[in-house]
């Protein structure tokens, strides 16, 4: 068995060595993928990719964006599509791919848990860590980002006359867990702002009080693209005894995260992060553990030696306490990929090429006659989100063109029912996608 609590992690550390061992499998089911674009990196019978030899080469974003044969091969929607929805669900990159399916084939042929390579969940916290700017011990693997705010709003005891600050034109799964906050007594506050999404660190100072227990953000508007400054609001926040908790998904892959002063953030992988829906992250931070109860319960978080359920609750030292059950091991597989791509790509290097292509895309929809929101933004508040409007034009009609050539990008709708258009491109889109988008508008 893979997970029995108490000795998980450091079993399977130990066993790392045996991990080359448990990457092989047989030809006979490698042969029956009809996939001619797809092969599994453990594959005996491997299927050659134009211009692309090994596989777990590493890769610069220079390389990626000069070479076109190795941008699709790497990233095959370039070969198919123009693709700005990350901001939505994104495309798979081939190395996240290879990586879910060649443990999908190992799967075939024993439990799924025993093909799961010993030492692998180890490290795959230790990528999460280094992405987040966190301890390995703080981070659970429990799915949608979703689930993980839910945990964090259903885990921590409030007192009736505590309140919890949150803004309400936030992405719904960071706004209904704390409004169901309202049935224990809890008043949930929605932040006061003029412009959508433009939360700056003296909005949330001025509309705190000495009842404000928890402060809920996300790093990004979603449908803004307004980046917020978040270790600015967090050292306010702690200064004030007010725990944090950060919907990071909008930026965890495509901008430097820091989680010093955050209590809680959660990010799944099935955007700018380029792993797979719900095999998200959930910091946190080891000092709130004691705080925050676990609300789910099972065999993985709560200890039973040969599985034989004991007299008392008892949790692991460490955010493994969130996660109840089986894990999610096929996503978890392909977000290890993920995460593995980004930062040896650099996510500061990402970061640069995103803000870089913003700032290409700005001018050229300014000049055929679209307000661009945030447009201009400082370098720390912009982000990935291209988000835009024309007054009097059918927005949802320019979005339909966009399909029709085999763009695609978001169609997004206020509270107002104002409707917008998001281009939310990633490192591997080049300027001249960039421009075609632009083109057909
Ligand atoms: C800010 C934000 N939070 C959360 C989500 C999605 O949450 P989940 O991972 O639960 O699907 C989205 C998806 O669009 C989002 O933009």
């Amino acid at each position: 068995m893979l997970f029995e609590f108490g000795f998980s992690d450091r079993k399977l550390l130990q066993a790392r060595s045996k991990r080359q061992a448990s990457h092989s499998v047989p030809a006979a089911i490698c042969s029956h993928r009809s996939s001619t674009y797809l092969p599994p990196a453990i594959c005996r019978v491997r299927i050659p990719r134009p211009g692309y030899t090994n596989p777990m080469q590493p890769l610069s974003l220079e390389q990626i964006l000069s070479d076109e044969q190795l941008r699709k091969s790497e990233f095959p929607v370039a070969a198919e599509k123009i693709f700005l929805g990350h901001a939505a669900v994104c495309p798979l990159p081939r190395r996240v791919v290879d990586a879910m399916t060649d443990f999908a084939l190992s799967c075939a042929v024993k439990d799924q848990e025993d093909a799961y390579a010993p030492g692998r969940m180890v490290e795959t916290r230790q990528l999460a860590a280094r992405l987040l700017g966190a301890q390995p011990t703080e981070v659970a693997l429990v799915g949608p980002t979703s689930l993980a705010l839910s945990y964090v709003a259903a885990g921590l005891t409030f007192r009736r006359s505590d309140n919890v600050l949150v803004y309400h034109d936030d992405y719904p799964s960071n706004v209904y867990p704390w409004m169901a906050l309202a049935q224990k007594g809890v008043q949930v506050r929605f932040l006061n702002i003029r412009e959508l999404g433009r939360i700056r660190k003296i909005d949330v100072e001025g509309q705190v009080d000495e009842s404000t227990r928890l402060v809920a953000l996300a790093s990004c508007h979603f449908l803004s693209g307004w980046r917020i400054d978040v270790p600015a609001i967090g050292e306010f926040l702690r200064q004030r005894d007010i725990l944090f908790c950060v919907d990071g998904i909008q930026t965890l892959g495509a901008f430097p995260t820091s989680v010093e002063h955050v209590d809680f953030f959660a990010a799944d992988a099935h955007k700018w992060l380029l792993g797979p829906l719900a095999a998200g992250l959930f910091y946190v931070r080891q000092d709130v553990q004691d705080r925050l109860q676990p609300t789910v319960f099972g065999w993985h978080n709560v200890r039973c030696p040969n599985y034989v359920a004991q007299e008392n609750i008892v949790h692991p030292p460490d955010a493994r306490r969130y996660e109840a059950g089986s894990a999610n091991l096929l996503g978890i597989a392909g977000l290890e990929a993920a995460m593995r791509l980004l930062l040896d790509l650099g996510i500061e290097r990402i970061a640069a090429e995103l803000l870089r292509k913003r700032n290409v895309l700005i001018p050229a929809l300014k000049s055929k006659g679209f307000t661009v929101l945030h447009e201009s933004a400082p370098p720390e508040h912009a982000s990935g989100i291209v988000t835009f409007l024309k007054p009097g034009t059918d927005m949802a009609q320019l979005h339909s063109r966009l399909t029709e050539n085999n763009v695609v990008a978001s169609l997004r709708t206020d509270r107002t029912g104002q409707r917008y258009l998001r281009f939310s491109p990633h490192f591997y889109n080049t300027d001249a996608e960039l421009r075609h988008a632009v083109d057909l508008l």
